[in-house]
């Protein structure tokens, strides 16, 4: 059980969310009688206005497919998805944007790295390093590479339900088997940001390849692929108010170069015989098929929003609502567990009232308007770990505010009484 501690004053009005909220019409309406609080935004985020419009414009005035058309609406569509990805390229500050491969979704990404990368790397005995805090799209690809190649896996330890990774132990884990090292930037269920940068210098420096999942960061804070030193990294765009169904790889151009593709199909290919194939150099030997055209502009203005508003700044506010809501949480003194670490979180709090399950106390968070996730949020070996099937969580976004996390607590109380007489 966590100290109590007095809230902190309430964020300073460097992004003004009420404001803000006017460019997300699905955030102006009524659930179940009750204005909607929409704490859900680790499982997906909200889409302005300006990636609604840009889907439209898109499919009324430049849809045709890429890369094969020579007339005027291809010529457009190809221009606009490749501008995506050159605009990917700078949102990660990516050294070319050839480094940018466009996918379904982090987990399309990760598998895409444990086929190509582990097809040409991995051998039986080798170790991938995943840590227990991991998304089951960082856990499942590795063990499916595993079984493949005879490989085997290990996990870097979370220390208790402060939700700290247990970074002394690096070293001792980064044995000459490990071949990759796979970190999550954010955890989904803990809100624990974690060192990413330290952790790929310190894997680098033994040779071993490292993937960062930044499904959760990609749209809440700067992202600097070069200042993290990381080999991969994948993001999905629809937690950072992009579409769904698009996302990113990142991959440094000479392991890219050195790996065989992913799927096979259109799109990839140099040239097709009846008995063999060669394939186009990276990215497009990665992306076969027709792709995600208008997933890729949507993703694009997604983008250009969260640049106009400010990562600093959205980092800023995601992490002062993080502390606002753990301090709110922490008061309650009894019959609350709270999981992740007290300070330095991210925007989401992860918690338990005690006797009260995770699905009831989302289903009654529902009936008056707040919008919640209870489950095992794809971390089951985590929850084992933490002796809980589930938790309950809050997840903000820079179109949340203190009046709403004072409701959701609010919400929280009324729950607790009504679950202590029943
Ligand atoms: N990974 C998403 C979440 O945490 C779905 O809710």
């Amino acid at each position: 059980m966590p100290a109590p501690a007095a809230p902190p004053p309430p964020p300073t009005p460097a992004l003004n969310p009420a404001a803000l909220r006017a460019d997300f019409p699905i955030l102006d309406q009524s659930v179940h009688g009750q204005p909607l609080i929409y704490f859900d935004n680790a499982a997906t985020t909200q889409k302005p206005r300006a990636v609604l419009d840009a889907l439209r414009r898109y499919y009324e005035h430049d849809n045709a497919n890429v890369h094969r058309g020579i007339h005027e609406l291809s010529n457009r569509a190809t221009a606009a998805y490749e501008a995506a990805r050159a605009r990917a390229a700078r949102f990660i500050n990516a050294r070319h944007a050839d480094e940018i491969i466009f996918t379904r979704g982090t987990t399309e990404s990760i598998n895409l790295v444990a086929h190509a990368w582990g097809a040409a790397r991995v051998r039986a005995g080798d170790l991938i390093l995943l840590t227990e805090m991991e998304h089951h799209s960082n856990i499942v690809p590795w063990q499916l590479l595993a079984e493949r190649s005879g490989a085997r896996l290990a996990f870097l330890p979370v220390m208790g339900d402060l939700g700290r990774l247990d970074l002394d132990r690096l070293d001792q884990f980064l044995t000459p088997q490990v071949k990759l090292l796979a970190v999550t930037h954010i955890s989904n269920s803990l809100g624990t940001i974690n060192p990413v940068a330290d952790l790929c210098a310190r894997a680098r420096r033994l040779g071993v390849t490292t993937l960062v999942d930044a499904a959760q960061s990609a749209g809440h804070r700067p992202l600097d692929v070069q200042a993290i030193g990381c080999d991969f990294l994948a993001f999905s765009g629809h937690k950072m108010g992009g579409p769904t169904g698009i996302g990113v790889l990142y991959g440094r151009q000479e392991l890219l170069a050195a790996m065989p593709p992913f799927q096979g199909g259109g799109e990839m290919i140099l040239n097709v015989d009846f008995d063999r194939s060669t394939w186009k150099p990276a990215p497009h030997r990665f992306e076969a098929g027709t792709p995600n055209m208008a997933g890729a502009v949507g993703l694009h203005a997604a983008m250009d929003y969260l640049d106009h508003l400010g990562r600093d700044q959205i980092a800023r506010h995601d992490q002062e609502l993080g502390a606002y809501a753990y301090a709110k949480l922490a008061q309650f003194k009894h019959g609350i567990r709270l999981f992740g670490p007290p300070i330095g979180r991210a925007g989401l709090v992860s918690f338990l009232l005690l006797g009260v399950h995770a699905h009831d106390l989302v289903t009654v968070a529902d009936r008056r308007g707040v919008a919640l996730r209870g489950g095992h949020h794809c971390n089951q070996p985590l929850m084992r770990k933490l002796g809980v099937e589930s938790t309950a969580r809050a997840s903000f976004y820079f179109y949340n505010t203190t009046a709403e996390i004072d409701r959701f607590v609010e919400v929280l109380r009324e729950i607790q009484r009504f679950f202590a007489a029943a």
